[in-house]
């Protein structure tokens, strides 16, 4: 396990589209994945897709579980679908911006379909926080950031002023 450097806004790999990932069962998949677990984890993210890391493949991780005990899942491949038409603002950060917070509107419910690391479908829903997380981190491979999402930019800020002017930090 390592853990790997964090591209940071301005870094082309964060504008590019990623490749599907053609073997997920590959030991190379695997290695990456358990690396961006542990880089997340290290940077108590929530969330990391794989360019992110420097890698343009169609991967992310995800944390679950409680804040005391998490977990790591990974998605490859993965598809999103709104399953209907509300949306939600809340704020969001990322691990490629750091000390910044902004407000993004996102589908409150989403279905998702994936690959696991045994090459398994994977079939789910998901709203509230997940449905958010899925949706960042799969914009990520598809060469979108949060900034671009946000019809407001005066409710992007940095967490220290947003958290001392009464904005709510997450
Ligand atoms: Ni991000």
């Amino acid at each position: 396990m390592a853990i790997l450097k964090i591209a940071r806004l301005g870094h082309p790999v964060l504008l590019a589209r990623a490749a599907r990932v053609e073997d997920p069962t590959a030991p190379e998949i695997a290695r990456l994945v358990s690396d961006m677990a542990e880089t997340m984890l290290d940077a108590s993210g929530l969330g990391l897709a794989a360019p992110q890391v420097h890698v343009p493949l169609r991967i992310f991780v995800f944390r679950q579980g409680s804040e005391d005990a998490p977990t790591v899942a990974a998605l490859i491949n993965p598809e999103l679908v709104p399953l209907d038409d509300e949306t939600e603002t809340g704020w969001e950060g990322c691990l490629s911006i750091p000390g910044l917070r902004g407000a993004v509107p996102r589908a409150r419910r989403i279905g998702f379909r994936a690959l696991d690391l045994q090459g398994r479908e994977l079939e789910g829903e998901a709203d509230g926080l997940t449905a958010r997380v899925f949706q960042h981190e799969t914009d990520h491979l598809d060469g979108i950031v949060y900034p671009m999402r946000m019809p407001d930019l005066s409710r992007l800020g940095f967490v220290e002023e947003l958290t001392r002017f009464g904005a709510t930090s997450r």
